[in-house]
């Protein structure tokens, strides 16, 4: 398995060139933040569950430029969106702006909660975080922007903490109840390994992945997502109705026998998410372990039986999803399972390295004869957490 650095020259000189370019800032500092998309190897809707998740940061960056200013006004540019938004800082919402404002208010909203005092900002950012495919391009802007908020007042939070600002804003300001898997990984990342974390502890294993002759590869549906805050919120409140029956705080706890007894008490649907909850923990510390011992049959194996359970007991599979996991399957994986909330998005697939430059073409073709879709496929490197780029040190 191959790992990413950014080159940090070539970033800022990007960055620094837009800024200029859209709103000629009269001078220093310059602020430049990092934050990756992630793409999650196993542990998918067990985080919210107190549960175990295998996330590593990808190759793939939200990058934001800016400089302070005198006042309380921030004004940000998307180059991908090629659009601007504007909002003042301690402000009510107004929802007429952009939905991808939100995001940056909500974080801002949260750190003046925290107590931090904020200053006002001209800014833009790029990306190459594809949108909705499952790189979680919502918490690397997050984690980009909560940085450069933090940077210009000389202001930081310990990283922890930083993540756990980001998940609140999405939670309570843009109304996903979204777990601390996006954040994390998008903070913690660490080049050639996957962290494990306990989302019960908040604890992180570095598992190591060097030396493991696979690639990422991400095979984008392409196919829109709908639905998913209101299908995801059900599932969540699903599973929490599940561990109130069993009389558990969470399902953390839970086991194949206790979920399994109290199937009749628990109803058909909420037994199909404690089920799936219950094995899926059980996958992420098999999965770890096969990594340990360089099984990567067994990894594989693991992270095609994800994919079952999601489609067959938490139900967040979709047509195209079921097409492009078809493909990948046919193709010849070690394993494969689609990532993130599901209802669309990408499938990942574990493939031997030396197998990739067929496994892309093959898959591609056969996804567009099934599904009549032009997917998005793609191989990623494992990459390190974000980073205030500049001011450097
Ligand atoms: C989304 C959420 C995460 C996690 C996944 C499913 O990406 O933001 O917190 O729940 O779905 O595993």
């Amino acid at each position: 398995m191959s790992s990413s650095t950014y080159n940090s020259s070539q970033v800022v000189r990007r960055a620094r060139a837009l800024l200029y370019e859209k709103w000629q800032p009269r001078g220093e500092p310059l602020i430049v933040t990092r934050g990756p998309g992630r793409l999650n190897l196993i542990g998918e809707h067990t985080d919210y569950n107190h549960g175990y998740v295998m996330p590593v940061a990808v190759d793939r960056s939200v990058v934001i430029a800016a400089t302070p200013r005198e006042d309380q006004r921030i004004r940000v540019y998307s180059e991908g969106l090629d659009s601007a938004a504007e909002y003042t800082l301690g402000r009510e919402p107004d929802d007429h702006k952009p939905g991808w404002i939100k995001y940056l208010e909500g974080v801002s909203w949260v750190l003046a909660d925290l107590g931090k005092s904020l200053r006002g900002l001209d800014a833009v950012l790029y990306s190459d975080v594809p949108r909705g495919a499952g790189l979680s391009s919502s918490a690397a802007l997050e984690v980009a922007w909560a940085m450069a908020l933090l940077t210009a007042t000389r202001d930081h939070l310990p990283p922890r903490e930083l993540a756990l600002a980001c998940q609140r804003a999405e939670n309570e300001y843009v109304g996903m109840k979204c777990g601390i898997l996006d954040q994390f990984a998008s903070v913690f990342g660490r080049a050639q390994s996957a962290l494990l974390i306990d989302c019960d502890s908040l604890e992180i294993e570095v598992v190591p992945l060097q030396g493991h002759p696979i690639s990422l590869v991400v095979c984008d549906t392409n196919r829109p997502r709908s639905l998913v805050n209101s299908e995801y919120n059900q599932r969540r409140a699903s599973c929490e109705q599940a561990a109130r029956l069993l009389g558990l705080p969470s399902l953390r706890p839970a086991t194949r026998e206790t979920v399994m007894a109290a199937r009749e008490t628990l109803g058909e649907e909420n037994f199909k998410r404690a089920w799936h909850v219950v094995t899926e923990n059980e996958r992420v510390i098999e999965t770890a372990e096969a990594f340990k011992r360089g099984d990567l049959e067994a990894v594989g194996r693991m992270i095609s039986a994800s994919h079952r359970s999601l489609r067959d007991y938490y139900e967040v599979s979709c047509p195209e999803l079921e097409a492009m996991w078809t493909a990948t399957q046919r193709a010849g994986c070690y394993g494969s399972r689609l990532v993130g909330a599901g209802f669309g998005g990408a499938v990942l697939a574990l493939v031997a390295e030396e197998q990739v430059r067929q496994f892309i073409p093959q898959v591609t073709a056969s996804y567009l004869e099934s599904a009549g879709r032009q997917p998005n496929v793609f191989a990623v490197q494992i990459a390190n957490g974000a980073e205030v780029v500049l001011p450097s040190g």
